[in-house]
């Protein structure tokens, strides 16, 4: 064909015409991802983070809460397979068990983002990336603040009891570790009950009234895996007739609103930050993984403490 100006314009035309039809526009990044649940105020935050820097993205999520159970992400994992997502994100709610279904992902050629909490596999190449808080030194954290108190009494002894996250689950045993890590060289510090509260408030509140009634006036500190069940347990420790934050000096984790609110009442001493605001960091790191980039196997957040002396100043700027 000779190359003529018609030719040529109506090429170029046809071109344009095939570009803009929509069997052959950009096909958007499709991520399914399984959420833990709607335990607590911080996963709500962690969800809508997620939806929102999706929707911002023009991300096609297929969301699936799991309600807390493994069974579920296990089955929502195996479907985003069958339904051939570009990558597949969760937030596992336990740290085992998860070689086998991730292994069917890698053999789907699906890529896999952990986002929150990590998993114990035997194989690290069965994830890219994983992103999320150091849970350990949130932990540490914790414990220090404590052992810092009680340098100012020195003569004092602190009895704690100790609200665990779900059993199983990263946040619950690093923050376990890191707590136990700080305050082990203080003989002054000393656990004396610990129990899950599975990171809800209602959980929180009951484990708390059983601590109560065995311990009592025993009790001088709480240490909760996160401010939901410190909520909880607040409330429980205001039925009892004490007085949180004074009579109970109460530490937890996470940093949300109502740990702000808790303070600024004189109910809860300290909050070390979790953030939950990860929706960006994942999105980003999905698309360049679908791109073909390299990205770093560990994604770490910045993170401070909260002592209740700061709450009322920092109250405005909390996102969540
Ligand atoms: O995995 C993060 C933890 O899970 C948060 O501390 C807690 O509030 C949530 O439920």
């Amino acid at each position: 064909m000779r190359l003529t100006r018609r030719n040529l314009l109506g090429a170029a035309m046809a071109a344009t015409l095939v570009a803009a039809s929509p069997a052959f526009a950009a096909k958007p990044l499709t991520i399914g991802f399984s959420q833990v649940g709607a335990e607590s105020e911080w996963r709500t935050a962690n969800t809508a983070s997620i939806k929102d820097a999706a929707r911002k993205a023009g991300v096609n999520l297929k969301f699936a809460d799991a309600q807390q159970r493994q069974e579920n992400q296990v089955k929502a994992i195996r479907s985003f397979i069958a339904q051939r997502v570009d990558v597949i994100a969760f937030s596992p709610v336990v740290e085992s068990g998860w070689d086998t279904v991730l292994r069917e992902a890698k053999a789907a050629k699906i890529p896999v983002i952990l986002t929150d909490r990590a998993v114990k596999v035997s194989d690290p190449s069965l994830f890219v990336s994983f992103i999320g808080s150091d849970f350990v030194e949130e932990g540490r954290r914790a414990g220090r603040w404590l052992a810092e108190h009680q340098k100012k009494n020195p003569n004092r002894g602190y009895n704690i009891v100790e609200l665990q996250g779900t059993v199983g689950s990263a946040p619950a045993l690093d923050r376990k570790a890191g707590f136990l890590e700080a305050i082990a060289a203080n003989p002054k510090l000393k656990i004396i009950r610990s129990q899950t509260g599975d990171f809800t408030r209602a959980k929180g509140k009951e484990v708390m009234e059983a601590f109560l009634k065995s311990e009592g006036k025993n009790i001088n500190v709480l240490y909760a895996h996160n401010d939901d069940m410190a909520i909880g347990a607040i409330q429980a420790i205001e039925e009892a007739g004490l007085k949180p934050g004074k009579d109970i000096l109460v530490v937890s984790i996470d940093g949300v609103k109502g740990a702000f609110e808790a303070m600024m009442m004189g109910k809860l001493n300290v909050t070390v930050e979790c953030n939950p605001l990860l929706g960006p960091q994942l999105i980003q790191t999905a698309q360049a993984v679908k791109a073909g980039q390299a990205v770093p196997k560990r994604i770490t957040v910045n993170e401070g403490v909260f002592p209740a002396e700061v709450a009322a100043k920092e109250f405005p700027n909390r996102q969540y």
